[in-house]
């Protein structure tokens, strides 16, 4: 089952009269339960499409569908609840509340939500994490590779229909880079998650099971 649809997507910005065709005619399908890599050169669109799919923008033509939702026809405030219920965040430099611990952090896209902490799962996650010892702490006394396995479980936390990671080891030495790849690899492979991840890093790209190439706005795989 494919749990994104995308069909005849462009997205242009404007940069005063210049247009720029970020994303210039996308047919992708996402199949669920997969590890799926988005390589490609800087300015190639990556970021744009993550965002897209992560309904952060809105395509100047075409439709995106995720988990059978068609993105077009949704409100502001509905796609506002679509990105904190569906989709799960992952970006290169962390975004830890800096004023929360790491616990504090992992719960806190439920605490917007209203919603209880499943304590099992809660537990499940960052056990699988080796997070454990660090439920106190604050970001600033985490490492690198630690900071984004916190970023990763809040991510996991709300089972989102798809978790979006656009360059999540580009801060991160090699070793840690690694981990955190394989991180997401488990939360494939044991939570059944979906997740597309935006990489210059072949070696996080061999994680994936499924590598899309992207260039000057356009996709092939
Ligand atoms: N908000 C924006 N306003 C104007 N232009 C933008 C905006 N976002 C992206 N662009 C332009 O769209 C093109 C694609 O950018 P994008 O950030 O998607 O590339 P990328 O593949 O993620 O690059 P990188 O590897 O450097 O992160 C670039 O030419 C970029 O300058
Ligand atoms: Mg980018």
């Amino acid at each position: 089952m494919d749990i994104v649809e995308i069909y005849h997507l462009k997205k242009y910005f404007w940069e005063g009269v210049r247009q720029i065709k970020a994303l210039d005619g996308i047919d992708l399908a996402i199949e669920k339960g997969r590890l799926t890599a988005i390589t490609g050169a800087s300015g190639s669109g990556k970021t744009t499409l993550l965002n897209t799919i992560g309904g952060l923008y809105r395509p100047t033509q075409g439709e995106v569908w995720v988990d059978g939702i068609n993105l077009g026809e949704l409100s502001e405030e509905q796609l506002t609840v679509f990105r904190r219920r569906k989709v799960g965040f992952v970006f290169q430099d962390y975004n830890l509340i800096p004023e929360l611990t790491v616990r504090e952090n992992i719960l806190f896209p439920l605490a917007l939500d209203g919603l209880r902490t499943d304590e099992v799962f809660f537990r499940e996650i960052v056990g699988l994490l080796g997070l454990e010892p660090r439920l106190g702490a604050y970001s600033y006394e985490l490492s690198g590779g630690e900071r984004q396995c916190a970023a990763i479980a809040r991510a996991l936390i709300t089972r989102p229909s798809i978790i979006l990671a656009d360059e999540p080891t580009g801060s991160l030495d090699v070793r840690s880079g690694q981990n955190v790849a394989g991180v997401l690899k488990m939360a494939v492979e044991v939570f059944r998650q979906t997740v597309v991840m935006v990489t210059h890093n072949l070696e996080a790209a061999q994680v994936a099971e499924r590598v899309v190439g992207m260039k000057d706005g356009r996709a092939d795989d």
